[in-house]
């Protein structure tokens, strides 16, 4: 705190009936207890705050040494006055408990998390200090608010090269992830007169943002070559939400077939399809089907993330928006904020460019492979009558049981063993299955806790 907010701080009124000692006590004492005064930071002398407040030096030490006594200072001969580092603080009440989760498990198996500990730090510190070095002083200012060039020509070459995305770099803006592209989208659809979405069933379940604003979901079925599109075409939807490459969460892949009928579909009707190309880049068995934008880009928007490639704590995504709505995104975005950090999105650029992001992404490929199979080998094991479902590719498997399981019973259980267990369930806006389906990432944990966590799942499910 600096001396000048401390003298707004404090003040004394000579004509109050409390003593001038202590008014000094009660107001350092409540700036303690109420935070604004931390535990370890300095406070000024006795000396410093009598001239201050205008009043004499006793009257100061009188008020600090009860203080001390207290528990709220510490004094200590020749140092400096400080906040106790164990004053006691006022606790603080009616904060709302955070509604995101928080929880951390041994095993985790909730999907949607890539391996945390292999973010490439190191070569990731590399493209920072390129970054720095290669800004200018006018990079360091408000420009480029949609995303800053080298990162846009080096999206549109690696999605074009790796997801078979036409782009020009102009088409591409900078979000903060794929949520972000959400908020833009809604807003955007929503003034170009959108009201009836039509989304994947079972689909992505974070579908509260479209709901806010205003729009009508509308489910359409997804089976084993991906999107119902005669449903859709037989529905009212003015645009659709999917996940083709890999469909979340069931993952499956949508066949060469529905892939053209969803692309004349679109242009019939004149429709909008938002693609979630979250983590296509994971396909085990060969290469991944390039993305539906490739097919018909005058109607689709692509939105990629480096969530799933490299960290969910990078808030980095990118969306490839048809020329006719660049200029309505770019509005929104810029009305939302402006932009993400431009020393990332530069160190983001490095590390395409260099060849760290293929190098990374190949390195992680092996490595979600050999987890994927470690956890499909404890499963045969382990639990022989569960089928799994889904191309080799993403984080995690959708596992189909026999029968409908106590699912509430069994999270809650499993929670107890340290362990984090989603079902399909909560993934259908109408009615589900009857029988359970469980989501196991094998993503974010090593191969001997994969097969120690399916033991213990088997365990619980006993
Ligand atoms: C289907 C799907 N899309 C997108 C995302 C990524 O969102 P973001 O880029 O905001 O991290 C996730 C993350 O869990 C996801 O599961």
């Amino acid at each position: 705190m600096s001396s000048r907010s401390f003298e707004l701080l404090m003040s004394v009124d000579r004509n109050g009936h409390e003593s001038l000692h202590a008014q000094v006590e009660r107001q350092m004492r409540d700036a303690i207890r109420g935070g604004t005064l931390r535990p370890g930071s300095e406070v000024p002398s006795t000396r410093d705050l009598a001239r201050r407040l205008g009043i004499s030096r006793p009257l100061v030490m009188e008020a600090y040494a009860q203080l001390a006594a207290e528990g709220y200072l510490a004094l200590r001969q020749g140092a400096a006055a400080r906040v106790a580092d164990t004053a006691p603080l006022q606790q603080v009440r009616d904060l709302p408990p955070e509604s995101f989760s928080t929880e951390i498990f041994r095993y985790d198996f909730r999907p949607g998390i890539p391996d945390l500990s292999t973010f490439p730090s190191a070569r990731w510190l590399k493209a920072v200090e390129a970054a720095l070095k290669a800004m200018t002083p006018n990079d360091f200012g408000y420009r480029q608010r949609f995303g800053v060039w080298p990162l846009r020509q080096a999206l549109a070459e690696y999605l074009g090269r790796v997801r078979g995305v036409s782009a020009d770099p102009r088409q591409i803006l900078i979000t903060s992830g794929f949520e972000q592209a959400r908020t833009l989208l809604a807003r955007a659809l929503s003034r170009r007169g959108v009201t009836q979405l039509a989304v994947e069933e079972p689909g992505y379940a974070d579908r509260d943002v479209w709901i806010a604003a205003g729009f009508t979901l509308i489910p359409v079925a997804v089976d084993k070559a991906g999107i119902d599109v005669a449903a859709l075409a037989r529905s009212k939807a003015q645009a659709v939400l999917l996940s083709p490459a890999h469909q979340y969460p069931t993952g499956v892949v949508m066949s060469g077939p529905r892939r053209l009928a969803l692309a004349s579909w679109l242009q019939e009707r004149n429709a909008v399809a938002v693609e979630d190309d979250y983590d296509a880049e994971f396909r085990y068995d060969r290469a991944p089907v390039g993305a539906l934008q490739g097919l018909a880009p005058e109607h689709v928007i692509y939105a990629g993330t480096s969530s799933k490639t490299l960290a969910p704590a990078l808030r980095l995504g990118w969306m490839v928006v048809p020329p006719e709505l660049l200029l309505l995104l770019e509005d929104e975005l810029r009305q939302i904020d402006y932009g993400r950090s431009r020393i990332d999105q530069f160190a983001m650029a490095h590390f395409i460019t260099t060849g760290d992001f293929d190098r990374h992404l190949h390195k992680m490929r092996a490595l979600y492979r050999d987890r994927r199979e470690a956890l499909l080998v404890a499963l045969r094991a382990e639990l022989p009558e569960v089928e799994v479902s889904g191309i080799s590719a993403g984080l995690h498997a959708a596992v189909r049981f026999p029968r409908r399981l106590n699912e509430e019973a069994i999270i809650e259980r499993a929670k107890k063993r340290d362990m984090g267990l989603g079902f399909l369930r909560r993934h259908y806006l109408g009615g589900a299955p009857e029988e359970s389906t469980l989501l196991l990432s094998y993503a974010n944990m090593p191969e001997s806790a994969l097969r120690s966590g399916v033991r213990t799942l088997a365990t619980i499910l006993d």
